[in-house]
């Protein structure tokens, strides 16, 4: 007689469950699940993404994560592409794909010195213009974007990459005109277009011991002088050997010490051999191709692939040990096939740097992460 298989009442719940979080994972709970009551689990997503061309990795980031950033179309450049002509049809796209999917939305970003327009810092000659002419620029610039989605963008890294990893200021351009009073400044105007929204300073490399007191010492003059800073955004462009985990560590407790929230903000993780070893996020660095540089565009080896999933447990375990000091931990990313490091430093590698492979499958990796969280 052919057995008939009984699926106890337990067993039908739970394959219920796990159809009910799609083909791409095989766990019985969803990632933005399993972390719901620890931080919130946020993804970087390009336009394609919320404009229903990129289907696949659409519906992984909906129903993966709790958290959207705007991987590119809210930087100056974007935005503001020529002095007092915005264009905000993506962004407000975007916004609107967060709020109809239930995501805490942040702003990326107000003040940095890449992705920026030529005109924000320049005249028509190429010179800098004056303190007086930056400041009314920014002014403008802060207080249409953060107006426009007053409400309804929750939080803003209001000024990205100011410091370098040994602690000195970056020498952009906000700096040789303003010094370093560009930073308190755009902090003062994000908080008078929308006192509600979290203020952020988001930066690369915040395991370097230099970043990490230069990066304290800021938080603490803000707060000083009376402004609202509400979290540090450590990026967390990691690779295979760095950066230190207890070094990460020590930067996270040190700014959790300072008194503003952590949070995890470009989270991705290279399997790439790096072409330069003072390793950090600089988006204007950038090497030519070379075939030794690109090992894995054929597949990634089992050893490798364990490897990976090893070393991004790691730092979840580390995110889960602390995360009463963390509000967010955000993939720069849905699939692996999306993340920017396939194009940097070196472009047109195959890198596997996020958490769902390219075909939308949730990783070995994520399920690591759910047992993690205690699910
Ligand atoms: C990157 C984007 O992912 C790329 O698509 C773009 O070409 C360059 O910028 N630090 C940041 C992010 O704060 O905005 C950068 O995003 C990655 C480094």
């Amino acid at each position: 007689m052919k057995s008939r298989k009984i699926i106890p009442c337990w067993g039908a719940a739970a394959l219920l469950l796990s159809v009910g979080c799609g083909s791409q994972t095989d766990e019985k709970i969803s990632l933005k699940e399993a972390l719901k009551d620890k931080f919130y689990i946020g993804t970087a997503l390009s336009v394609a993404q919320f404009t229903g061309v990129d289907t696949l990795s659409e519906r992984v980031a909906r129903e993966n994560f709790s958290a959207i950033v705007p991987e590119n179309c809210m930087k100056s450049m974007f935005l503001q592409p020529a002095e007092g002509k915005f264009f905000f049809d993506e962004a407000d796209k975007f916004v609107a794909w967060g709020e109809a999917n239930g995501m805490w939305i942040t702003g990326h970003c107000l003040v940095w010195h890449s992705q920026a327009p030529e005109w924000l810092c320049t005249d028509g000659s190429g010179k800098n213009v004056s303190p007086e002419a930056l400041t009314e620029r920014l002014r403008s610039h802060i207080t249409a974007v953060v107006s426009r989605y007053r409400g309804r963008i929750k939080g803003w890294d209001v000024v990205n990459e100011a410091i370098l990893e040994d602690g000195s200021w970056r020498k952009s351009k906000f700096y040789e005109i303003l010094g370093e009073e560009f930073i308190p400044l755009a902090f003062r105007l994000a908080h008078e277009a929308d006192p509600d929204a979290e203020l952020y300073y988001n930066d690369y490399s915040m395991a370097f011991e230099g970043k990490r007191s230069a990066v304290v010492r800021l938080v603490k003059t803000l707060r000083e002088r009376g402004l609202r800073i509400d979290a540090v955004g450590m990026q967390g462009h990691i690779g295979m050997d760095y950066p230190a985990i207890e070094e990460f560590e020590k930067s996270l407790l040190a700014f959790a010490e300072a008194g503003v929230k952590v949070m995890v903000t470009e989270l991705d993780l290279t399997v790439l051999p790096s072409p330069n070893p003072n390793v950090g996020a600089a988006v204007e660095t950038t090497f030519e191709y070379r075939q030794s540089l690109n090992p894995y565009a054929g597949g990634l080896p089992d050893s490798v692939a364990t490897a990976w999933t090893g070393r991004m447990s790691d730092f979840f375990r580390i995110f889960l040990k602390h995360q009463d000091k963390i509000s967010r931990v955000t993939l720069w990313g849905v699939c692996d096939g999306d993340s920017w490091r396939n194009g940097w430093p070196v472009p047109g590698r195959t890198d596997y740097a996020l958490l769902f492979d390219r075909q939308g499958k949730a990783k070995p990796a994520v399920g690591e992460i759910i047992r993690l969280a205690g699910q």
